[in-house]
């Protein structure tokens, strides 16, 4: 997969997961921001729609190509591991952050997965499916951003994906704002409080 990978000083690898239309250079402010020690891992998402990359297909807005988000999240899952092999980074310390649609992947990662990701830093994510039969997630820190005005991931939304996380047995924490589906500068500065209390 087209990629950046940024060496860094401690032993955690962020995985920077961008939104539709956003590429490996989109987020990596935040990577920074989040933990300027790590090493960061900035991955584009294989799929175009109308010239836009993301991560999987989708059929609608909000309405996912299934078949294709489980081939995209076992290529992403297997990136991952080669990457890991390449640039000799601990496979066991990858935290995925991402936005939106690649908050989506890094939920089915969560999903798939037992031992994807260390932790995840999810802005505005979706339930990815309602069909996983969840891995054991037992103490896997996540941190959810929601947007009480958040048209593509409503409220009930937002909360249903931590209910289904909790009962895998992840750690939630999910941080409201009074916005819709964009990334603000509070919720950044709270997901990089978040992490920083928790790794
Ligand atoms: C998705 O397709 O992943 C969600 O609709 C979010 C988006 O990318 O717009």
């Amino acid at each position: 997969m087209q990629h950046l990978y940024k060496q860094g000083t401690n032993d955690y690898t962020i995985l920077l997961l961008h939104g539709t239309g956003g590429d490996e250079n989109s987020l990596l402010q935040l990577a920074s921001l989040v933990d300027e020690q790590a090493n960061v891992l900035s991955v584009r998402g294989n799929v175009l729609e109308n010239g836009m990359p993301r991560f999987f297909k989708r059929l609608a807005e909000g309405v996912f190509d299934f078949e294709d988000l489980a081939l995209r999240t076992e290529e992403l899952y297997a990136f991952i591991g080669e990457a890991s092999e390449r640039y000799a980074f601990d496979r066991t310390k990858v935290i995925a952050l991402g936005y939106s649609n690649g908050a989506n992947i890094a939920a089915n990662l969560l999903f798939t997965y037992a031992d994807a990701l260390a932790g995840a830093v999810l802005h505005h994510p979706m339930v990815p499916r309602r069909d996983a039969d969840m891995p054991n997630l037992q103490n896997v820190p996540v941190f959810i951003g929601a947007g009480t005005n958040d048209p593509l991931c409503t409220k009930e939304e937002s909360e249903e994906l931590a209910e289904r996380l909790i009962a895998a047995g992840a750690q939630v924490d999910t941080s409201w704002f009074h916005f819709g589906h964009q990334l603000t500068m509070d919720e950044v500065q709270a997901a990089t409080a978040w992490y920083q209390k928790t790794f």
